[in-house]
């Protein structure tokens, strides 16, 4: 299954995320997921492990497994490479690190620009709390010269909100072809979602299982709500359908026609995880789940501003 892109590339409706895989085990782990089915994987120069995801494609591409043209590569410009002249570079260092020749899909991955990091001192540079004094626009525009570069097919945008959105769309030559936010049942965001669909721009959502991956990072706010995986709702909706509540959070959004890309390190929930397409929630079970929402952020930059910075660094 898969969404239809305004820049009229496909993109996989259910993808793995590379966020949090150990570099140890991440070549492997991405070829696993080959193997299991998986055909988009969502990447970023903040991960740490692109060398690694690259190698784990590749070894599938070299095997037959599949061709470069049935993998989808999600990846993202970090913040500190906002300014025009350090766009190219940057996308052209990731890509060089996946040795896949062209980038399905790039990324801003926040509209915060940080002060430049040589990524000789520094790679990944994390986040700071020192800005650059780089407009959005004229990092768009440097992400535009890379589609007429031909060294990527689609870019996007990741934790705009809608003014923001708005804003952009005004001078937008290439309009993005995705939006990739947050979106769990504890923050829905229905008005960036209506609006989403309104531009023609596709959503995928992260942190599909709300508060579970932020508990590992010992984050109070994870910690102090029920976990999605246990909560009555989501539970009742799982054993009614004969699945698991994972399966059940990422159909609640796969069914909207919302893109979901879990990260799981292990074999059997990764599998799982591929394996939420084949059942249907019935429209009162959808606005059930829909209900849980209170606005419960978990990603939020404005936090990232307040020293000292732990998560991230
Ligand atoms: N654009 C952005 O700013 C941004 C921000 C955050 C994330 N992302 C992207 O979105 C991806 C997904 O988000 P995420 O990594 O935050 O979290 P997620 O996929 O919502 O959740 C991951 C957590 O859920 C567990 N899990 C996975 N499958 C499970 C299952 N079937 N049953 C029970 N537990 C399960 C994982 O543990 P195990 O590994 O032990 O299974 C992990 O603790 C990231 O990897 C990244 O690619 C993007």
């Amino acid at each position: 299954m898969s969404i239809k892109l305004s820049s009229g590339h496909a993109m996989p409706l259910v993808g793995f995320g590379l966020w949090k895989v150990d570099n140890a085990t991440c070549a492997d782990t991405v070829y696993n997921a080959i193997k299991a089915g998986y055909r988009l994987f969502d990447g970023a120069c903040d991960y740490g492990n692109e060398k690694e995801a690259g190698q784990g494609m590749r070894r599938a591409i070299d095997e037959g497994l599949v061709q470069r043209k049935d993998l989808f590569l999600t990846t993202k410009l970090w913040n500190t490479f906002h300014a025009p002249e350090h766009v190219g570079p940057a996308c052209r260092r990731q890509l060089e690190e996946y040795g896949l020749g062209y980038i399905d899909l790039y990324l801003m991955h926040f509209p915060v620009a940080l002060k430049y990091v040589d990524p000789s001192t520094k790679y990944p540079p994390s986040w700071s709390t020192d800005l650059a004094d780089v407009p959005i626009q004229a990092t768009w525009q440097a992400m535009e010269g890379l589609v007429k570069d031909g060294i990527v097919r689609s870019i996007g945008i990741s934790n705009f909100q809608g003014s923001l959105i708005l804003d952009l769309l005004r001078y937008a030559k290439i309009q993005p072809a995705v939006l990739q936010v947050e979106h769990h049942p504890y923050l829905t965001q229905p008005a960036l979602m209506d609006l989403c669909k309104l531009k023609g721009i596709a959503v995928t959502a992260y942190s599909s299982f709300g508060p579970s991956s932020f508990v590992e990072l010992g984050w109070a706010k994870a910690l102090t709500n029920t976990v999605l995986f246990e909560h009555k709702t989501v539970t009742g909706i799982a054993s009614a359908h004969k699945k698991t509540p994972a399966q059940v959070l990422l159909r609640w959004a796969t069914q909207r026609g919302i893109a979901v890309i879990p990260k799981s390190n292990n074999k059997e929930r990764l599998v799982q995880n591929l394996q939420c397409t084949d059942f249907n929630l019935d429209t009162k079970e959808i606005e059930e789940i829909s209900k849980l929402n209170f606005g419960l952020r978990f990603n939020d930059p404005a936090d990232y501003m307040k020293p000292p910075i732990s998560i991230f660094a």
